[in-house]
């Protein structure tokens, strides 16, 4: 009862904050130094996409056992969203992947040897913060409490965890502190009380941030804690390596203008992971006017929580079932009419074309349509720029297959310029093209 008195506070402090309006983040994209070329780009995304099997589980230990869950969270894979929100008193700041697919909020904590990773800036160092506090272990937002069972907590406990994803793991205590938001002072908000993970250990996989931000459906993310209701992003192109993308928490997330389309959110498994991810209602692919034979049901999450496809900031390349796959690589490569090439060795990439050797590298070498993603009630189109890169040499579809019955994911590729909306009281995922080098 105690943590809806302070998420009530919270939502008072955001209010209070930017008269009204939210809080306004700016995002970088990591490897989006000038210099990296789109395949370089893309081989790494898809190879650390691609080291997520083998590392399943949520494992927590606290003084009182041991739980595991599965989760199959691929990232981070090169091309995630880094934000900038500021820890502790006084505030220092640290850049943070932003991610929808998970929820824990956490940076790396000093004094941490050997098992942290090298981080853009200082470390956070709690002890020399105030209003750090381990979270009571008896606190809704503790991930050791189901291992209490109802049962008081032990003196002085507190919960170590070791969040695993699809590439890395980090691993830690849960504490407590004061988080500042805002890319400029005049947006900025002081949210106390805030639950996050306190890492002394993680994988190595994290370089370019010093955590990461969960923007997921639990309770623990910072969506949730916020009690923002709503967040958006707008994502720059790709290309555009100078400008800063966008994160609105809050009212000011709101979309407002014409051309917004809405979809519901599929309900998600009560299972974690599946908990955090945002499902959508995929019903059909269409290659310009060309709806493709994909059977209605091939997205459709199952009873069991396999199957279904989720839209996720924090993966890059669009997966897709092999079923639908095998259509839009089809599809696409019927309009073109460029020699296809073995670009996979430089990509990872699985169907690319090779340019004729005077075309410029800026320039799509021949027009294709836009492809249209059909959910349920709301036509999301991706023009060219979005579905297909461009690199020296090569012109590559930017998705990939996935195992027909596992989850397909829409990427952060796909949602270049693109204003996206997560209501989350409404339930709703909206959208509108836009410029969001200007938002
Ligand atoms: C947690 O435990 C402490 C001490 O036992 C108690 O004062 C507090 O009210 C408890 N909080 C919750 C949310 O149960
Ligand atoms: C966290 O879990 C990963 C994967 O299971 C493991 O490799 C790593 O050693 C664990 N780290 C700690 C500090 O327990
Ligand atoms: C991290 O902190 C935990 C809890 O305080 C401690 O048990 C562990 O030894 C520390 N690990 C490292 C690598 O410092
Ligand atoms: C990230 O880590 C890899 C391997 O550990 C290293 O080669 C690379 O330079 C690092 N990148 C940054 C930006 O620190
Ligand atoms: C990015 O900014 C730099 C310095 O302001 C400028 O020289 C460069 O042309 C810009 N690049 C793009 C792609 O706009
Ligand atoms: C949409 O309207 C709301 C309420 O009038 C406003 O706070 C918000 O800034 C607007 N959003 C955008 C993206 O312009
Ligand atoms: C998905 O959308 C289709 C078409 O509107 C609808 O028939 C179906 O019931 C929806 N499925 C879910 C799980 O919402």
């Amino acid at each position: 009862m105690e943590l809806v008195r302070v998420i009530l506070v919270l939502v008072v402090a955001v209010a209070d904050a930017a008269a009204a309006a939210g809080v306004r983040v700016g995002l970088t994209r990591i490897h989006s130094e000038p210099g990296i070329t789109a395949s370089q780009f893309v081989r790494d995304a898809l190879r650390r996409d691609m080291r997520r099997s083998a590392r399943f589980g949520r494992e927590l230990a606290a003084s009182v056992g041991t739980v595991s869950a599965a989760t199959r969270k691929d990232l981070p894979n090169g091309g995630e969203y880094i934000m900038t929100l500021a820890i502790g008193t006084p505030p220092l700041a640290y850049p943070a992947i932003a991610d929808t697919g998970s929820d824990l909020i956490w940076t790396q904590c000093a004094p941490c040897g050997k098992q942290c990773f090298k981080q853009p800036g200082p470390l956070y160092n709690p002890s020399s913060s105030p209003t750090f506090g381990v979270l009571p272990c008896n606190s809704s937002l503790n991930l050791c409490a189901a291992l209490l069972a109802g049962a008081s907590p032990p003196p002085g406990c507190s919960c170590k965890y070791n969040q695993t994803y699809g590439t890395g793991w980090t691993a830690g205590v849960q504490g407590s502190e004061t988080f500042t938001f805002g890319s400029t002072p005049a947006d900025q908000v002081r949210v106390p009380g805030i639950a996050f993970g306190c890492s002394n250990a993680s994988s190595d996989d994290w370089n370019g941030s010093a955590g990461l931000v969960g923007l997921g459906r639990g309770s623990l993310s910072l969506v949730s804690q916020l009690g923002a209701g709503m967040f958006s992003y707008c994502l720059t192109p790709f290309q555009d390596t100078n400008s800063t993308s966008t994160l609105l928490l809050g009212p000011s997330a709101a979309l407002n203008g014409t051309g917004v389309k809405s979809t519901p959110f599929v309900p998600s498994p009560s299972k974690a992971p599946m908990n955090t991810y945002y499902y959508l209602n995929l019903t059909g692919i269409s290659v310009g006017t060309e709806a493709l034979s994909i059977p209605p049901n091939t997205f459709s999450l199952q009873t069991d929580g396999t199957g279904g496809l989720i839209i996720d900031s924090g993966t890059t390349i669009t997966s897709l079932v092999d079923a639908a796959y095998k259509k839009v690589r089809a599809a696409v490569q019927s309009l073109v009419t460029l020699p296809v090439t073995d670009g996979s060795g430089a990509t990872g990439l699985d169907l690319c074309f090779a340019l004729p050797p005077s075309s410029s590298s800026s320039t799509p070498p021949a027009t294709l349509p836009s492809m249209t993603l059909h959910f349920d009630g709301a036509d999301m189109v991706l023009p060219v720029e979005n579905y297909m890169i461009l690199d020296s040499g090569m012109w590559c579809l930017a998705m990939r297959s996935q195992t027909d019955g596992e989850l397909s994911t829409l990427g952060n590729y796909q949602q270049q310029n693109l204003h996206v909306l997560y209501d989350v009281h409404k339930e709703t995922l909206s959208f509108a093209p836009a410029q969001c080098t200007t938002l």
